[in-house]
């Protein structure tokens, strides 16, 4: 079946879990979806990408699968999944699933086969290695040094089957044996049973990491939790294993969208370009290390020509060949006012951050409470942490750093400032369940950052997302014009124009707390040019307020 024109779909993110609570009993859930379903529409979104709903014991929060085909009884059942689809899909919304195939849960039936011993039909579904034996002192060593993404080993030894198996994420998730042509049998049954369901596509999970290197040699022994990556990612059978799902996803016109940490332009070209592309776009990360080194644990200042150098090293390194996936937040990352914006211009750098990415070249991803400006949280005590990720880092660092520090790190960097419940209203646990306690805590800011608050008024971030994605949705330009940046060094500042067909797009993002100007170069300036879109009541060419945003539009003279 031929593929829908994926490039011009902006993309709007669930995490199911904290987004809104149908059925009153403090978790979100596809109950609660379907109320939202009209919202949804309204902020001019194409499609919705569902992080994991399927059922799973949450050691990562769905990223740990107990069952491919089935929903998460937390957050309803297939039926009333297919209802949500029926619906979106009359709303003019595409449903994207995740499909997390790099490893199971440790409670997926195929691994409590496999842990049962050497000779069973699934024994051969996940990456097993005899310990090494040492001659003296403890029994035996880990079959590699690879560290674990979430800290720690990469390998876990299980009694019952005498031996260890990797796990790139946390033990909980062991990695599928990719090689074993059943595992990939069964992965395309998977895709099969959602597609024939109507699903439109898929977001996936750590896609990248999905063929591991035959020999597991060791990585570098001084460099922590990536150490091993040389040898599980892009590795050597991946375009073979992406070629095969992908021959499924082309049967059914299908999108698929891979999570690649840790790429760069080159290694993505592999992937995302050309007719016979494996893949249609990349989630890659360098943007979201504007403030922080590797992880967002390693935090440092915020440094917009860091950011800028990201952004515009995926519009020019893609440009004409691949399209880029747009995000500022997703499920992984804290909340981006509280990153790169100001929360003294919170309303101006909200504003602000979204003209930034928007009206890139790309599909633009919104996650929930993003488009309302949700801000990060901070509790107390690790111990009021969920995210398997920041406990992991926390413990960690125990030996080197205070714990107040740790804290510290904790509060600018966990992921759990992304997960707490969506602010719905002023009403108690902002609207967002009629149950005396939601399963997480609600940001006490919510009587001031609610989606009905900025219902009602035209100037919030809200409705500043739906006239940008209206905006982008109706501009050729906007949408498949060429990219190029002016002074990228500017520490202040960032601008940059989309032009297509002699027309003209500029945008100016002031990441500034005071005023500035700014003049381009005689052959740009935009004579004559017409003001598309602002975050302040009116704006003049060539000066800034603080965090102000301008959208000019102009035709070539
Ligand atoms: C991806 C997911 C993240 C998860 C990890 C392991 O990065 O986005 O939430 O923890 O993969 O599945
Ligand atoms: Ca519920």
């Amino acid at each position: 079946m031929e593929q829908f024109d994926f490039r011009r779909m902006s993309i709007y993110q669930i995490w199911v879990r904290s987004f809104c609570d149908g059925n009153g009993d403090g978790i979100g859930d596809l109950y609660g979806v379907y109320d939202k379903l009209d919202y949804i529409a309204s902020l001019g979104v194409d499609a919705i990408w569902f992080s994991p709903i399927y059922p799973s014991p949450n050691a990562d929060f769905g990223y740990d699968v107990a069952d491919y085909k089935d929903i998460h009884p937390d957050y309803g059942t297939l039926e009333q999944f297919q209802k949500v689809l029926h619906r979106a899909h009359e709303l003019g919304l595409k449903v994207i699933l995740d499909l997390v195939i790099n490893h199971t849960s440790d409670q997926h039936p195929w691994f409590l086969e496999s842990r049962k011993g050497r000779d069973n039909p699934y024994s051969d579904y996940y990456i097993w290695r005899d310990p090494i034996l040492k001659r003296r002192g403890k029994k035996h060593k880990l079959p590699n040094n690879w560290s674990s993404q979430f800290a720690g080993p990469a390998w876990a030894f299980d009694a019952q089957r005498g031996q260890y198996y990797l796990h790139l994420f946390s033990k909980n998730q062991p990695d599928l044996n990719m090689d074993n042509p059943r595992v990939r049998e069964e992965i395309r049954a998977v895709m099969r049973f959602w597609l024939d369901m109507g699903v439109d596509g898929f977001r996936e999970d750590v896609i990248t990491y999905i063929s591991k290197h035959r020999d597991l040699p060791n990585g570098l022994p001084w460099l922590p939790v990536i150490n091993g990556m040389p040898y599980y990612k892009d590795g050597p059978n991946i375009m073979r294993f992406l070629g095969e799902y992908r021959a499924v996803a082309r049967e059914y016109g299908a999108v698929q969208i891979g999570e690649a940490p840790m790429t760069n332009v080159k290694s993505a070209l592999r992937y995302v370009s050309g007719e016979d592309r494996v893949l249609d776009m990349l989630i890659e990360f360098d943007h979201m290390m504007a403030d922080c080194f590797l992880t967002e644990y390693l935090h440092h200042a915020f440094s917009l020509r860091k950011l800028k150098r990201a952004f515009s090293r995926w519009q020019y390194g893609l440009a004409g060949q691949g399209w880029n996936a747009l995000y500022l937040e997703n499920h992984d990352h804290p909340r981006v006012i509280s990153r790169y914006g100001s929360l003294r211009f919170w309303r101006e750098s909200g504003t602000a951050l979204a003209a930034a990415y928007l009206f890139q070249q790309g599909c633009p991803f919104v996650y929930q409470g993003q488009e309302i400006g949700m801000t990060n949280i901070k509790l107390h005590s690790i111990e009021q942490y969920l995210d398997v990720a920041s406990k992991n880092l926390y413990a960690m660092f125990h030996k080197r750093e205070s714990q107040e520090k740790r804290m510290q790190r904790i509060h600018v960097s966990s992921r759990d400032s992304a997960r707490t419940p969506v602010q719905w209203s002023d009403a108690p646990n902002a609207g967002f369940t009629t149950a005396a306690e939601p399963w997480f805590y609600v940001n006490q800011n919510y009587p001031e950052i609610n989606v009905a608050r900025e219902e009602d008024d035209p100037d919030s971030i809200l409705n500043f997302y739906r006239r940008a994605l209206a905006l982008r949705k109706g501009s050729d330009t906007l949408l498949f014009g060429d990219y190029r940046e002016f002074f990228p060094r500017s520490a202040s500042l960032y601008m940059y124009e989309r032009t297509w067909r002699g027309e003209r797009v500029l945008v100016v993002v002031s990441f500034w707390h005071f005023n500035q100007r700014w003049r381009l170069p005689e052959a740009h300036f935009p004579q004559g040019a017409e003001l598309l879109l602002s975050n302040y009541p009116d704006a003049a060419m060539g000066t800034l307020r603080p965090y102000e945003a301008q959208v000019w539009r102009w035709r070539a003279r």
